[in-house]
């Protein structure tokens, strides 16, 4: 009989999981006490950024990030295959922009250990640069351009895995609205508000923001909290943005559905997804500066999303030492999009009992235990 897996949570994270854990033969069922995507991986800008997100130097998770990169054409294509579903994804590249002299040097520093970790960035500077992106603020001093980052359209992403794990066999119960976990270390049981039992060889935990609320149950510290990400979108015509453009206040993407979104916001708020007017100020202030003919308009949809974020950055991905049958997937914070195929991967093989290499060593689930 096949073994049977259970995922609490059914976002980007579960529904990887799901998909690839289905994929390699196992019964999969995901449990989502709201709606799947209906959280941070529905609000997400869907960059696939690992060198712009990772500005410090080359370690584990830099490398996992790449490593999520380099799998995407391929997973998104057997994502689209198999749900019949299309979504944005396009090779648009990334410029990381500065407008002062003195910055240059922390782009050059940037240059060269991306250099040696396989990007084929140069930094760009006057005409070649707003011959590349022309609608670029003549503010701006340089930019350090990177071809191989990529984004998606994440709503419609999240939709297609939805479609796929369901088309491939994956039981999906949403709308559970409390689940409590009544055993883990002789299989697993999961009990729902309406008394439903949900059973199973294997656990998975990809509760994204809300993951910290099991530390008592597996006895260990989970410290992921959430951090708000207020985003906005603007309205245009034809594709004012060519590239992801990044700076150290936010970034601007344009979808292919003739939108401009701009984000976002890191705020404190607890659990609250609401949106302030300071936190699209602070945005749009942010996008006039970059893109002057931003000026006189307004975002027309504003919405916020709840990065799940660790106390040391990373994500907690592994298997329990107190129960090989679990195993945690979350804390992603900004990069759970880009991580999708990496992170589904990585819980495969932790499922499967394989040996976890030496650099994902550094994102056990028990380092803060
Ligand atoms: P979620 O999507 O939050 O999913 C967790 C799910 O678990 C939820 O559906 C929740 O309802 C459910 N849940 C909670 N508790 C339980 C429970 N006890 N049992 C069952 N289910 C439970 N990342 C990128 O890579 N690129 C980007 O461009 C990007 N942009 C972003 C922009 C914004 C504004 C925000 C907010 C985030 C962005 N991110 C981006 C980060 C990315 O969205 C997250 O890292 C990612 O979505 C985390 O996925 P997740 O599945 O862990 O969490
Ligand atoms: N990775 C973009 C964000 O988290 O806002």
């Amino acid at each position: 009989m096949r073994e049977s897996i259970v995922i609490m949570g059914g976002g980007v994270i579960g529904l990887s999981c799901a998909f690839e854990l289905q994929r390699r033969g196992y019964q999969v069922t995901v449990l989502e006490i709201n709606r799947c995507g209906g959280q941070a991986s529905g609000a997400a800008a869907g960059m696939l950024a690992p060198y712009s997100e990772n500005v410090e130097g080359s370690d584990a998770f830099f490398r996992l990030c790449l490593d999520s990169l380099r799998k995407y054409p391929d997973w998104q294509h057997n994502v689209k295959q198999i749900s019949g579903q299309t979504f944005e994804y396009t090779n648009s590249g990334s410029l990381y922009i500065v407008y002062h002299e003195a910055d240059l040097l922390a782009l050059e520093g940037r240059l060269l250990w991306q250099g040696q970790s396989g990007s084929s960035g140069s930094i760009l500077e006057g005409d070649t640069l707003f011959r590349l992106e022309p609608n670029l603020s003549r503010n701006v001093r340089a930019a350090l351009h990177t071809p191989e980052e990529s984004h998606l359209y994440a709503p419609h992403y999240v939709s297609a895995l939805e479609h796929a794990c369901r088309l491939m066999g994956v039981t999906i119960y949403e709308n559970l609205e409390k689940l409590s976990v009544v055993e883990w270390q002789s299989g697993i049981l999961i009990q729902s508000t309406d008394q439903r039992m949900f059973s199973g060889d294997q656990l998975v935990v990809c509760s994204g923001a809300w993951a910290r609320e099991l530390s008592y149950t597996f006895g260990i510290s989970i410290p992921v909290y959430p951090i708000r990400g207020q985003i906005c979108a603007y309205e245009v015509d034809e594709k004012p943005v060519q590239h992801m453009v990044f700076s150290n206040q936010g970034y601007v993407v344009s979808k292919e559905n003739s939108t401009l979104v701009c984000g976002a916001s890191e705020d404190v708020a607890g659990f609250d997804t609401s949106v302030t007017e300071k936190g699209i100020e602070r945005l749009r202030k942010w996008n006039k500066q970059a893109f002057p003919f931003l000026e006189n308009r307004s975002p027309f949809y504003r919405w916020a999303g709840l990065r799940p974020s660790t106390q040391d950055g990373l994500p907690l991905i592994g298997s329990l030492s107190s129960s090989n049958n679990v195993v945690l997937a979350v804390g992603h914070y900004r990069n759970g999009i880009l991580l999708s195929p990496a992170t589904a991967m990585f819980v495969a093989d932790c499922v499967e009992g394989k040996r976890i290499s030496d650099d994902n060593q550094a994102f056990s689930p028990e380092r803060f235990s």
